[in-house]
């Protein structure tokens, strides 16, 4: 089967989008023909700093690798260097009508949220139905949040099928993982950048200990049980916590004893032990850019080997080219 999915380069990456998108990509690595990119074209509709992309757009990258994403078996690369997928965008434009893209939550949300909405913002589902249909990809493993997305992709090719009656495009399944809980940020709410609740992935080690040191908790004394329920810091340790240590953690909670600082310290510990390596390894890797560049225009150039026949069979079907 042939997967894939991309990510936004408009934040800095954090564990809500490691364990909710990025750890489901490296396992589906060995099973499948994989394409990830950074979807650098998406993030224009709400990044619009030049320096402040080409950043996000380097650590992106090298996130994506050092957190497993490897270019031997997948496809990786930059939305922007496949002229082809604007191209494709246009053409699915004009089949697409105004009341499937305002019927989308995505669109209305940001807009109830007060984001002045652009052209882009209210377009962009048809950019994602680019990238996934260039690629005729099976599967989109992605996010509760983008399920109507791929809805709105499988309408998008059927329309073009209907307008231009040839069967040109693969239609797609998404993969979502409901078995991943929803990561909550240190507020306990929804990990999420736009909340400004996050636990970074990446970046010195300090600010990370700091932010996990002020996770929200109530005021349950120290020799007391404390509650499961609603409790972000004990859903990170079920999340992190290896399984030997398992017991240690539940005990905590029920037993009393053990103070909330104290299981801090212990998910700061667990982090290193989860991340430790993939942090080394974006170091090294945000030291080297030319090597991150090289990687994803050799992922490019294959990308478009792949999309050039479907490119080809599209022009020929609305009488371009
Ligand atoms: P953010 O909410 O920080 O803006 P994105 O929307 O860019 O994150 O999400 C990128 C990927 O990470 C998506 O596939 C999304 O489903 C996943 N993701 C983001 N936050 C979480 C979370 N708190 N829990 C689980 N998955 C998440
Ligand atoms: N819209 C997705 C998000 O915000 C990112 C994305 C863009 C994407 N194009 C895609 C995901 C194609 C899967 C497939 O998370």
């Amino acid at each position: 089967m042939r997967v894939l999915s991309g990510v936004q380069p408009s934040g800095t990456l954090h564990i809500g989008n490691f364990f909710g998108a990025i750890r489901q990509f490296v396992a589906l690595q060995s099973e499948h023909e994989c394409y990830y990119f950074l979807a650098d074209m998406h993030a224009l509709t709400t990044v619009q700093d030049a320096g402040r992309m080409r950043s996000l757009v380097r650590e992106l990258a090298a996130g994506y690798l050092a957190l497993g994403l490897d270019p031997a078996r997948s496809v990786l690369y930059r939305q922007s260097d496949l002229p082809e997928i604007p191209e494709l965008t246009w053409y699915l434009s004009t089949v697409t009508s105004m009341g499937l893209l305002q019927r989308c939550h995505s669109f209305k949300d940001k807009v109830a949220q007060g984001v002045v909405p652009n052209h882009g913002l209210f377009a962009y589902p048809v950019l994602m139905a680019a990238d996934i249909l260039i690629v005729r990809s099976d599967l989109v493993p992605v996010g509760k949040d983008q399920k109507q997305h791929l809805e709105v992709t499988r309408d998008i090719a059927a329309s073009f099928h209907a307008v231009y009656g040839r069967e040109i495009f693969t239609l797609p399944e998404p993969l979502i993982q409901d078995d991943v809980a929803v990561v909550p940020g240190i507020d306990g709410l929804k990990m999420s950048k736009s909340y400004g609740n996050t636990i970074d992935i990446f970046g010195p080690e300090k600010p990370i200990r700091k932010r996990i040191m002020s996770l929200v908790t109530d005021s349950t004394p120290v020799e007391d049980p404390k509650p499961r329920e609603g409790s972000a810091l004990y859903q990170l340790l079920k999340i992190f916590a290896p399984v030997e240590e398992r017991p240690w953690v539940e005990g905590a909670f029920d037993n009393g004893g053990v103070g909330y600082g104290e299981m801090k310290k212990k998910l700061f510990e667990y982090f290193l032990a989860t991340f430790g390596a993939a942090r080394s390894r974006y170091d090294e890797l945000m030291a080297d850019p030319a090597e991150v560049d090289r990687i994803l225009l050799a992922g490019a150039a294959r990308a478009r080997e792949t999309v050039a026949p479907l490119m080809d069979d599209v022009r020929r079907a609305v009488g371009i080219r």
